[in-house]
């Protein structure tokens, strides 16, 4: 029976692994420039300064792209709150603290991009977009009330992360612009970095504190939800880009939960006590419904996008 410990010794005893792994990310991640990456020469002035407002026509993404670029771009303006919920969960200092200053400067990136990128090519309606901000921000995050501090956050920002990045992947290839697929492609890149801090350190504290992290881990992958929820329309958009493939349960079960679990041999491990066991066997269940699901929502799928094919070649 291993005796649970506070959230300080557990922050006070990864700090080491928090320090090497700082390092080492410092070490990976390439310097770059949002300006970079925005077609500068396809802007002009909108009508407050003598120029043309946004009218649909003037955008050359699909309903799709719209609807991805817009999810993907207000979940990365909510960092204010993803940043409350790791300043509060992670500890301020030593390697910690500068992790979190960090990783939250990372993250302003993606979102000054891609809005510069979506204001300058009239991409979707900019006025829209800011009223979508607003409230999306006004609400913020907020992790469960039972989350009981760094094992849950850390975990839940390991599948997060990888989660953006499938998104962020998937969203750049429906664009049919290049530059947003090179842009979308830098984003993700860095999204793969953070996933790798966040995931050694939750397998340091798996072994650490197995059962403890164990309970964490379940309770994080039964109750998770994509970071766009609560933003305006998010049920009807979330099932649009699923039906499109940017992200929908088969990628969140084999490109999100099983890649991350595998690394973290969650299922071979022999280092749990019977608490630690009880969260296994749950999470393995949810796993199998998981696949379940997958398969039931892509037959669904399919007989939808054959119904609309066969609708759309009667309509010729
Ligand atoms: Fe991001
Ligand atoms: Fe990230």
């Amino acid at each position: 029976m291993t005796k649970d410990l506070t959230q300080l010794e557990i922050l006070t005893e990864l700090e080491p692994v928090a320090e090497q792994n700082l390092n080492r990310h410092l070490s990976m991640a390439k310097e770059w420039h949002p300006h970079d990456y925005v077609p500068w020469d396809q802007g002009r002035n909108f009508a407050a300064l003598g120029g043309v407002d946004w009218a649909p026509e003037q955008s050359k993404l699909s309903e799709v792209a719209k609807v991805a670029m817009i999810t993907n771009l207000l979940t990365e303006d909510n960092l204010p709150s993803y940043h409350r919920e790791i300043a509060e969960n992670f500890s301020q200092d030593g390697a910690w603290g500068t992790w979190v200053g960090r990783w939250t400067a990372e993250e302003n990136r993606h979102g000054i991009v891609m809005r510069d990128y979506l204001v300058v090519t009239r991409g979707v309606d900019p006025v829209a977009l800011e009223q979508a901000r607003m409230v999306h921000m006004t609400n913020g995050v907020h992790s469960p009330e039972d989350w009981g501090g760094f094992l849950e956050n850390v975990a839940y920002v390991t599948f997060q992360e990888l989660a953006t990045r499938v998104s962020h992947r998937n969203t750049g290839k429906v664009c049919d612009d290049p530059i947003a697929d090179r842009m979308l492609q830098r984003i993700a890149a860095d999204e793969n970095l953070h996933m790798i801090f966040y995931r050694t350190l939750c397998g340091a504290g798996l072994d650490l504190v197995p059962d403890q992290a164990m309970v964490a881990i379940t309770k994080v992958l039964t109750n998770f939800v994509m970071p766009g929820a609560g933003m305006p329309n998010f049920r009807r958009n979330g099932v649009l880009m699923a039906k499109h493939g940017i992200y929908d349960l088969r990628q969140h079960l084999e490109e999100v939960v099983q890649p991350v679990l595998k690394k973290w041999n969650i299922f071979d491990r022999n280092d749990f006590g019977a608490r630690g066991e009880r969260a296994r066997d749950e999470l393995g269940a949810f796993v199998a419904k998981l696949e379940r699901d997958a398969a039931r929502f892509e037959e669904q799928r399919d007989r939808l996008l054959a119904r609309e094919a066969a609708r759309e070649l009667a309509s010729v």
